[in-house]
């Protein structure tokens, strides 16, 4: 097996303007998260995907984009940009950033041209009709939200195209000229020194608009030439792509590996959550099993929370309600009528146990696990903020004025206000606090990060599904050259044990390497294997000294 990073990589999402202050302007910026990377080696992650970064009016979050080829003034310069990549580099951390190309900014400057004039030379490349559409309701992504995906632009006298937001037009990309304005971004950033893209919104990227066609053709062909634009630049570079789309569809992504790399696994994603409303495995092994087999060179990233709301769109109605009445029950935590706005601490009564064996459960799951920057330390959400903003706040560092995150005189300065007092409040969690103690749940993802990355089996290995006849209790198999791993997860607020029996991929006595607490050794024959109430345990079933020899480069 050649060797691919990013099947043994640990991906940590952060928003720049919310994580670390340099200059006392209340707005995050490069120069302070170059700052804090010490934290991030030490917490173990070996890879960074940074939210966008471009300039843009902010109404989305950084979504809104009108120059793709800079850098937000308010975050810092591409000077700081090159400056991040080596200080990442130099600590073995590679840096991702997100690929937001199926609209852009209107006050891009190619969409102002566009507008302007049916001459311009960018009037193609945003999707225009001139007749009213029949349905002005086509494809809405934020119902509630958003009224339309076709707003009438007095200033072009034609309608736009936009997916999501209304200041967000959508790229034209049948229009040759725009997918290669896309290959150009990729190659400008691959030649700064980015390991790979987040490739936003991607099912709408390849989709050829049409008015009034209500589920308009893909076209997978672009996937493919941005595929190949990226591994000529850079050999190992990936593009992880976003895309909540129905089981058949998610292969194509795939293609036979020569489309992308690497997708996020949305339907474990909602499944895993609807498992521990339940406290039962059910809905993952029904989300393994519908999960398609893919090609050897690909991989699935997992995820509990990341800068969205819990999208739970693809549970049906009695599924969707017990996740709401389990973690969202509120309606100010619902959103978009399909989804939770809430961070996992507050979603799980912010109990300890629950936490780590959630973190535990992700990091079993075959793929990638990808983590949000403040759930380290168990952050909460701020549910007076609008939509997903919720889970936005600044990152809390210490006890101290702002959490440690400007040193701005002024609150009103701050991108968004710093959570404080409660549970949540940043002078009860913070890094500083929390690095301080051994047994706090920063503590624990150090340790737990560590030896996930010693165990390359999770990433790498063939997983398989083992019967434990308990309804609560998850056993998966991870095979690999270099050896093989057993995860037992119990979802259960009960403990519980069972038998397994000697599995064919065992060598040597079983080692318990991670656990939730001390257990007794576990036997060779894996019979009467006890797990506690939310318990976890990553048992090693086979070590092959030399195996990665020459392939594998660790976590
Ligand atoms: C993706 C992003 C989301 C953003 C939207 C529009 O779904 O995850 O945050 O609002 O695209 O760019």
């Amino acid at each position: 097996m050649p060797e691919r990073w990013f099947r043994q990589a640990v991906i940590y999402c952060l928003d720049v303007d919310t994580f670390q202050d340099s200059n006392g302007d209340g707005v995050g910026d490069l120069p302070g998260l170059i700052d804090r990377l010490d934290h991030l080696a030490r917490l173990g992650i070996t890879c960074v995907w940074l939210n966008p970064i471009h300039p843009s009016p902010d109404r989305d979050d950084g979504y809104d984009i009108t120059d793709f080829y800079a850098v937000h003034p308010a975050l810092g310069s591409l000077g700081d940009f090159v400056e991040l990549i080596h200080q990442s580099n130099n600590r073995g951390i590679r840096v991702m950033i997100d690929l937001v190309v199926n609209h852009t900014s209107d006050q891009h400057p190619w969409f102002q041209s566009a507008r302007s004039s049916p001459d311009s030379p960018y009037r193609d490349w945003y999707v225009w009709s001139l007749d009213e559409p029949s349905d002005l309701r086509q494809g809405m992504v934020f119902p509630g939200y958003q009224d339309t995906t076709w707003t009438f632009d007095d200033e072009a006298g034609a309608w736009y195209y936009h997916r999501f937001y209304d200041f967000q037009p959508d790229l034209n990309m049948a229009n040759p000229r725009v997918r290669q304005e896309i290959e150009k971004i990729i190659g400008f950033w691959l030649q700064l020194g980015v390991a790979g893209f987040r490739l936003d919104a991607a099912p709408f990227v390849i989709e050829l608009t049409e008015p009034g066609v209500a589920e308009p053709r893909r076209d997978f062909s672009w996937l493919e030439d941005f595929n190949k634009q990226l591994s000529w630049r850079r050999g190992d570079a990936v593009i992880l792509a976003e895309a909540n789309v129905e089981r058949e569809e998610l292969i194509k992504y795939f293609g036979d590996g020569h489309r992308l790399p690497m997708l996020f696994n949305f339907i474990l994603n909602q499944r895993t959550f609807l498992a521990l409303a339940r406290e039962e495995v059910g809905p993952i092994l029904q989300a393994l099993a519908e999960t398609p087999a893919i090609p050897d060179t690909c991989q699935f990233a997992t995820f509990l929370r990341n800068h969205d709301e819990v999208d739970l769109g693809r549970l049906v109605g009695h599924e969707h309600d017990e996740v709401f009445a389990a973690f969202g029950p509120d309606p100010k935590m619902q959103l978009y009528g399909r989804g939770i706005r809430r961070r996992l601490a507050p979603m799980l009564g912010n109990d300890r146990r629950r936490i780590e064996m959630a973190y535990a459960l992700q990091f079993s799951l075959p793929g990638t696990p990808v983590i949000r920057y403040g759930d380290e330390i168990g952050m909460g959400d701020d549910l007076s903020l609008p939509e997903r903003n919720a889970m936005r706040t600044p990152m809390q560092w210490s006890n101290t004025r702002h959490a440690g995150f400007s040193t701005s005189s002024r609150k009103s300065d701050l991108r968004r206000p710093v959570i404080s007092g409660g549970e949540f409040g940043f002078e009860t969690v913070n890094v500083v606090d929390q690095q301080r103690d051994p047994t706090s749940l920063l503590s624990w993802f150090q340790r737990a990060l560590l030896i996930l990355r010693e165990c390359p089996e999770f990433g790498a290995g063939k997983c398989s599904y083992i019967d434990t006849g308990r309804r609560s209790v998850l056993a998966l198999i991870h095979d690999a050259p270099s050896g093989a791993m057993l995860a037992v997860v119990n979802l259960a607020h009960t403990g519980c044990s069972f038998d397994l029996g000697r599995q064919q991929c065992q060598d040597g006595s079983p080692i318990d390497v991670f656990a939730d607490k001390n257990y007794p050794n576990v036997t060779d024959n894996l019979d009467g294997i006890e797990i506690g109430p939310f318990g976890y345990r990553w048992i090693r079933l086979r070590r092959t000294i030399g195996a990665r020899a020459g392939s594998a480069s660790g976590r």
